[in-house]
């Protein structure tokens, strides 16, 4: 620590901080327009000039001038006002004055400092900017006539986002912002750039016009889509949501967000939505009470009993999926499962066979320290985006070692000295098997206290470095270097995405990333640790309170199959598309044909929904409370911005009044159902929700140690022989079925698609945008070509979000399909 003297105050600061920053934590405000908390220090805009009276002479930026012990500054004083206003009036100079037409105006920091330090002339002439805008994607509009060139922009797209859109070009008065080749904005639309520009030159286009930020009241909650658990500021007005603001100040993102987060909360003010309860009628969905609607539901389960079905998604907040399981209780019936049943195996079973959890043993923040990072499948940045902004800050900043095992490349692939283990798909618990075999032949293992050492290493006979090279088709350097790396690290993450889209291998792949996690010491060590990412945003949660099959009843899978074949009475779906999202459609489409009793609730009339008996229509994560828990089990709260359309009511309330249905006992609020939800969930138990505090309560400490540490041995996958597969996945912009309705994700891709790495486009002469079939042994899909570079040849990708593309009556779970080519 450092003591120094700031405008006389006494100030005690960490050795590392900058004056600014010690300005800041004594409550003394200096202004800024180039300095940004989550940037490096930088220096541009010169605004935030200080006096230290041991550098007389010279005024010099707080913001990259580190403190020294016995510093004397001064922010403030005639002569620092008066170079403060030059150096607005220079910014002025050239600046164009449209501030009546700016959807910034009102928190524009040039507009606030020229207000502040009195610019009502200019001492300078100048001519103005007269550039075009750049207005050809649908969701950013660059105007660099209003830029400042702070530099904000080029640096969040570099330093945190990993993407690196922006460079300044030109020279003098002729300097500018500009993407490559000065093109117009193509990127991933996260609108990092857009939160951090401190004037209008960066703007979110679906929100321009929408109002004044002093119009717009600020509600935070927590991002309704994936388990990264990012804090959201609505800006409400009028029950709408009009915009996601920049919040740097709660939550895990420090105001990070993806696509999702930031354009695609808007379909909660869909027209689309329900607003009424629907009733079958003579075959057709009619409208109908909540009093007729929930009387139906309560008989159908009630008659149903024990050959009821209950099937989540996995974006129900804690203390609806608390209700939902004393549902399943009252109505006498053990078969309850969330999302998808397989791929949930991983965590669900893998984990609880090797670590006794089922669940991340250490929180994001400590994998911005880590100094070696491997990311199981390169997916994992396309489904929880903002959690691949902290890969991308430790590699960036931490110089840390980063191995991706995955099937096709992606953004991780490209960042500075990635080993891209890119193998043939389906085989990643191979290149897992072969790195934990490496470790143990070496002995670098640290198998101090594991159970099953030598099973495994029996085990793993088939798995020997080359062996798994050659089947895998990636380097056996690579594997070995990897985990040498993860082995040798201080602090070391290993990071595994699960999901709907990956369901194949589910278990296995857990079981072997948690060996890898054991053998290299990372699980449960403090700074380290294994991170198992959930595709929902309440995924964690809904495992946390066992939102499975009760001991003999069935798991998802066996609902479908069971139900397929007429044996279940009534199916219960809240919160899934399960016709488009989940593997085989014929299977689920039988399922709902056969089951004599369908009530779906959901936010639309989804293409399950459209096939249900009842269906009740549901609140968005913007209209509840409630609590969310997160990939790192950070549990977070909800707060309602808006109220929901028509009579849609929150899953919570129509739970509340099913069970009373059932005579069974309610919690009044949600807060009285998270107490007795916290009572008797393993990890919550001591958790009030009074402890919940804005950067949310991480349930079992920061670092979860494994309460058993066995070695399991697993078998990996085989390649399939086929001249061209298939794989599926998650695309970036969008997450499971809901952003599908959400027009800032649509506006970048509207509809489905089926990537070609280029030299197979070449190959078989695809274009970009042609139509083209894939015949597999399930049917034939078809979709429009995209050809892009990160496939390697023979395998192709299709993401399955989209219910027109019917993908899933050729994906039935597997790791890859294959598939013969059409056009
Ligand atoms: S939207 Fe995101 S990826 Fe695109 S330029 Fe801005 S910061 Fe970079
Ligand atoms: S566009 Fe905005 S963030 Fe980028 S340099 Fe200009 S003023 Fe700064
Ligand atoms: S989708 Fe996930 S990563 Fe993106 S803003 Fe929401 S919680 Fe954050
Ligand atoms: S904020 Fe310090 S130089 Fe810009």
């Amino acid at each position: 620590m450092v003591n120094l003297t700031i405008d006389g105050k006494e100030v005690k600061v960490s050795k590392t901080a900058t004056i600014y920053e010690a300005a800041k934590e004594a409550g003394i405000y200096i202004p800024v327009l180039c300095y940004a908390k989550k940037l490096l220090p930088y220096g541009a805009c010169r605004v935030c000039l200080v006096e230290v009276e041991q550098m007389k002479g010279r005024l010099i930026p707080s913001c990259t001038t580190p403190v020294t012990a016995g510093m004397v500054v001064t922010t403030m004083s005639d002569e620092i006002r008066k170079v403060r206003k030059t150096v607005l009036e220079f910014l002025l100079v050239n600046h164009v004055v449209d501030c009546p037409v700016c959807d910034k105006a009102g928190e524009c920091d040039l507009q606030d400092l020229s207000y502040e330090y009195e610019v009502v002339t200019n001492r300078f002439a100048g001519e103005k900017f007269d550039l075009p805008k750049d207005e050809i994607n649908p969701l950013i509009e660059r105007n660099m006539n209003r830029c400042v060139l702070c530099g904000k922009c080029v640096r969040v797209c570099d330093e945190v986002v990993g993407y690196g859109s922006y460079s300044f070009i030109n020279r003098g008065f002729e300097t500018k912002i500009a993407t490559a080749f000065d093109r117009g904005l193509n990127c991933e639309f996260c609108g990092q750039c857009v939160s951090l520009c401190p004037v209008g030159a960066i703007l979110p286009r679906p929100f321009k016009f929408k109002a004044r930020p002093w119009q717009l009241k600020e509600v935070n909650s927590v991002c309704g889509y994936c388990g990264n658990g990012c804090t959201v500021t609505f800006g409400t007005k009028d029950n709408e949501v009009q915009t996601i603001r920049f919040n740097d100040k709660t939550g895990v993102n420090d105001g990070n967000l993806c696509i999702r987060g930031r354009f695609g909360a808007t379909y909660v003010n869909s027209d689309q939505r329900l607003t009424s309860p629907l009733i079958r009628k003579d075959g057709e969905l009619v409208e109908a009470s909540w009093e007729e609607a929930l009387e139906k539901v309560t008989e159908g389960l009630r008659s149903a009993g024990s050959s009821a079905g209950i099937i989540s998604g996995a974006r129900l907040t804690n203390e609806e999926l608390f209700l939902l399981k004393n549902l399943a209780k009252a109505v006498g019936t053990g078969n309850l499962d969330h999302s998808g049943g397989e791929c949930y195996k991983g965590v669900t079973e893998g984990l609880h066979e090797t670590l006794g959890l089922q669940a991340s043993t250490a929180t994001f923040p400590q994998v911005e320290k880590a100094n070696a990072i491997l990311a199981i499948r390169n997916d994992f940045y396309e489904t929880h985006p903002v959690f691949g902004m902290v890969v991308n800050q430790a590699v960036k900043r931490n110089n840390a070692h980063l191995t991706v095992i995955g099937d096709k490349q992606g953004k991780l692939t490209r960042m500075p000295h990635a080993r891209n283990l890119q193998h043939k798909p389906g085989l990643e618990v191979n290149i897992l098997n072969a790195m934990c075999r490496f470790l143990l032949d070496e002995k670098l293992a640290k198998t101090d206290g594991l159970q099953g050492v030598e099973e495994l290493q029996e085990a793993l006979a088939d798995y020997a470095v080359d062996a798994v090279t050659a089947a895998a088709g990636v380097s056996a350097d690579a594997i070995k270097q990897s985990a040498k790396e993860l082995v040798s690290a201080e602090n070391a993450a290993i990071l595994l995405a699960y999901g709907l889209p990956y369901t194949a291998y589910s278990r296995e792949l857990g079981l072997a990333a948690a060996n890898l996690a054991l053998l290299t010491g990372i699980a449960g060590r403090s700074g380290s640790g294994l991170y198992l990412c959930g595709e929902k945003s309440n995924s964690q949660g809904a495992i946390d309170q066992q939102i499975l099959p009760a001991a003999g009843a069935l798991g998802v899978s066996g609902m479908l199959k069971s139900a397929s074949e007429g044996k279940l009475k009534a199916l219960y779906v809240t919160g899934e598309d399960m016709l488009v999202s989940y593997p085989d459609k014929g299977l689920v489409e039988k399922a709902l044909d056969k089951t004599p009793f369908v009530v779906v609730q959901d936010l639309f009339l989804s293409e399950t929904a459209s096939k249900a008996d009842v269906v009740l229509p549901a609140a968005s994560f913007a209209e509840k409370s409630g609590t969310f828990t997160n990939a790192e089990r950070r549990i977070q709260r909800l707060h309602p911005g808006i109220k929901s359309p028509g009579q849609a009511k929150t899953d919570f309330a129509i739970f509340q009044a099913l069970l009373t249905g059932f005579g069974a006992a309610v919690p009044a609020t949600e807060a009285a159902a998270f107490m007795a939800l916290a009572a008797t969930t393993p990890g919550y138990e001591m958790v009030g929700l009074e402890m919940i505090g804005d950067q949310g309560y991480v349930w079992g400490g920061e670092t979860l140690v494994p309460e058993i540490r066995n070695l399991v041995a697993v078998t990996g996958g085989k390649a399939l022989e086929a001249k061209y597969q298939l794989v599926v996945g998650s695309a970036l912009y969008h997450s499971g079925t809901t952003s599908v309705h959400a027009k800032g994700p649509m506006s970048v891709v509207s509809e489905p698609y089926i990537e070609f790495g280029r030299e197979d486009a070449a190959e078989l002469k695809i274009v970009d945008g042609q139509q083209v079939k894939l015949k597999a042994a399930g049917g034939e899909i078809s979709a429009k070509a995209k050809v892009d570079r990160r496939l390697p040849k023979g395998v192709l990708f299709a993401p399955y979000h989209f219910g027109s593309l019917k993908l899933n009556r050729i994906y039935n779970g597997q790791a890859s399909i294959a598939v013969e080519i059409s056009k």
